[in-house]
């Protein structure tokens, strides 16, 4: 694996992949690697001929300052992961490689309502900052296949409205979720977590699955309701949201009849550490 972390150098080293006719699979991260991301590095080394994965931590996409200086950073670790993983490349740029007229926000992204919806309204202007970086991301490597985890439903939403915008010619592929034996969801954060915690955590999985095996016959407002309720008794402290939305435009439904798609969506915090989850209700 080559490591990379100027802009110019791995945009000639792209210009000379592409030009033997070679596809490109990007896999954009933030570090901290667990199984969840190797599962997006395999699937672009099984689909494309050079698999690039970025670690950036991106300063504009963390409404908490707090957030942004906790973040997990463990690269030696992630180095070795990835080099067992086959990965071609990796993009380690710095911040100033990333945005070197600053970290203000040069463009607005009309993501429409996916910006202030669930993970957009508990975390404002964070979609934004994913879209500037993801573009930036996407005008560097310029890749034919750009890789997300469902694990992040609403960040694969607004990638996929991204792409639209810019006018992007890559192709979105949605990865599925990694999930430990206990049904929680693999995530940087979950390092935060106690042993004890964890097994607490794994609710927000049970309780995803409840919803998919009720809601035909449960009416929605009640079954988000019990839902809630059985996080915040199985030591969850607090729900920003369960709810069932609209699988396309995550538009929020209280009627099967509203959408021909559906999945659920949560976010939840036990302790200090806030996790989300999701789940498609139908395939
Ligand atoms: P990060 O949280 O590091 O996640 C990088 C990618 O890994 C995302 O596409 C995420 O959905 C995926 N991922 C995380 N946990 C997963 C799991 N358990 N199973 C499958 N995929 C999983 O998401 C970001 O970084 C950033 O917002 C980023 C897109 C890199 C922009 O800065």
């Amino acid at each position: 694996m080559i490591i990379y972390r100027e802009v110019a150098v791995l945009k000639n080293k792209i210009a000379e992949t592409r030009q033997y006719g070679k596809t490109i699979g990007l896999v954009p991260t933030m570090g901290a690697l667990h199984s969840g991301h190797i599962s997006l590095i395999s699937a672009s080394i099984k689909k494309c001929d050079i698999t690039v994965c970025s670690i950036f931590v991106n300063p504009t996409q963390f409404n908490d300052p707090t957030d942004f200086e906790k973040y997990p950073d463990n690269i030696s670790n992630d180095i070795l992961m990835l080099e067992n993983s086959g990965c071609d490349i990796l993009f380690l740029p710095s911040v100033t490689e990333i945005y070197p007229a600053g970290t203000d926000r040069q463009n607005h992204y009309d993501i429409g309502e996916l910006e202030y919806i669930f993970e957009g309204k508990y975390r404002p202007g964070h979609f934004q900052g994913v879209c500037q970086v993801v573009h930036r991301l996407l005008d560097i490597v310029d890749p034919h296949y750009l890789f997300m985890g469902q694990k992040d439903y609403q960040q694969c939403q607004v990638i996929m409205r991204l792409v639209q915008i810019i006018k992007c010619r890559a192709e979105v592929i949605i990865v599925k979720t990694v999930r430990e034996n206990s049904g929680l969801a693999m995530s940087s954060r979950n390092l935060r977590l106690t042993e004890e915690q964890k097994k607490s955590a794994a609710g927000i999985f049970k309780m995803l699955m409840y919803i998919k095996n009720n809601f035909t016959t449960i009416p929605i407002p009640q079954i988000n309701i019990y839902a809630t309720d059985y996080l915040l008794t199985n030591g969850f402290q607090k729900v920003d949201y369960v709810a069932i939305a609209d699988a396309d435009t995550l538009h929020p439904v209280n009627d099967l009849s509203e959408a021909a798609r559906l999945v659920a969506l949560a976010a939840a915090f036990i302790g200090e550490v806030r996790l989300i989850d999701n789940m498609v209700l139908t395939d």
